[in-house]
């Protein structure tokens, strides 16, 4: 199996819910991501924050992401979270990513359009994938904060159409980060705005939402969930816990094993619920 680009990926996937997108941040989270991924048998996109590829030294953790999804069992998308320029979009291309996403939406919206345009332009020539933002999301993702601005759904389809997007996230009240309380989630934007496209839609902020919303989401259109905050919180909890049992023999053969199961565990069961359980809902 090979490595596979976001739009082929959720058209092989077109017949379940949602595809599962993971954040990774160096070998055992990818490790982790891949073999929860092939616990289950689904596909799975492995994908890495712009702010975390772009830090000095990171090139070789998108290269090793690229090297596990050349050879997983299953087809896996590497994918470029929330690039703000073209530049980084062009990087991680040259690493050998399917897909990036180009997030313009603190622009204004035609020049989100124009820039979108410009990635997109360049990312389909080379058979790669791009997920644009419409709206933007509250909280704070890779240092960077932002304020919400719901997604307007009539919008939708004039920026799919210009832009030529595989993918494009919406912002209906989820966040980036922990969540304080259960968000109220603005379904109706989902819904009118699936209503009016084709392109598949992508949740992101997936960390600390109920199973019913995510049910929902999935159910009114939703193709791609982003979760990050509950790999980096099964990872670090995980590693804390393991040395604190044995503070003395500072086993750094083991406890990253431990640590690649819990994410392996995290994503197995986001996969399949994304995918089929959330019609349990
Ligand atoms: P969480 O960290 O809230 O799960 O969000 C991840 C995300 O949406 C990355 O784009």
């Amino acid at each position: 199996m090979s490595i596979i680009n976001l739009k082929d990926l959720l058209c092989i996937h077109k017949n379940l819910g949602a595809v599962g997108a993971f954040s990774t941040y160096d070998l055992f989270s990818a490790q982790g991501i891949i073999a929860g991924a092939e616990r289950v048998g689904r596909p799975v996109i492995m994908m890495i924050g712009a702010g975390v590829l772009n830090r000095q030294g990171n090139d070789e953790v998108g290269r090793i992401m690229v090297h596990l999804a050349e050879k997983a069992s299953v087809p896996a998308a590497v994918f470029l979270d929330h690039a703000k320029d073209f530049a980084s979009c062009m990087k991680a291309i040259r690493l050998g990513f399917s897909a990036v996403m180009i997030d313009g939406s603190a622009l204004p919206f035609e020049e989100n359009i124009s820039l979108t345009k410009q990635v997109v332009a360049a990312a389909h020539a080379v058979g790669v994938s791009v997920e644009a933002e419409l709206g933007a999301l509250a909280g704070i993702e890779d240092g960077e904060s932002s304020e919400l601005k719901l997604t307007n759904p009539a919008d939708v389809p004039i920026f799919a159409e210009k832009t030529d997007v595989d993918a494009l996230a919406v912002s209906i009240g989820n966040a980036h980060g922990l969540y304080k309380g259960i968000p109220k989630l603005h379904f109706e934007v989902v819904e009118k705005s699936a209503a009016l496209t084709a392109t598949p839609l992508v949740l992101h902020g997936g960390t600390g939402l109920e199973a019913a919303q995510f049910a929902k989401a999935v159910s009114l259109g939703m193709k791609k969930v982003n979760i990050g905050t509950e790999i980096k919180r099964a990872y670090m909890d995980t590693f804390v816990r393991e040395h604190s049992n044995d503070t003395q023999s500072y086993d750094l053969i083991g406890v990253p094993q431990k640590v690649k199961q819990a994410v392996s565990e995290v994503v197995a069961a986001d996969l399949d619920f994304f995918a089929e359980g959330w019609k349990k809902y």
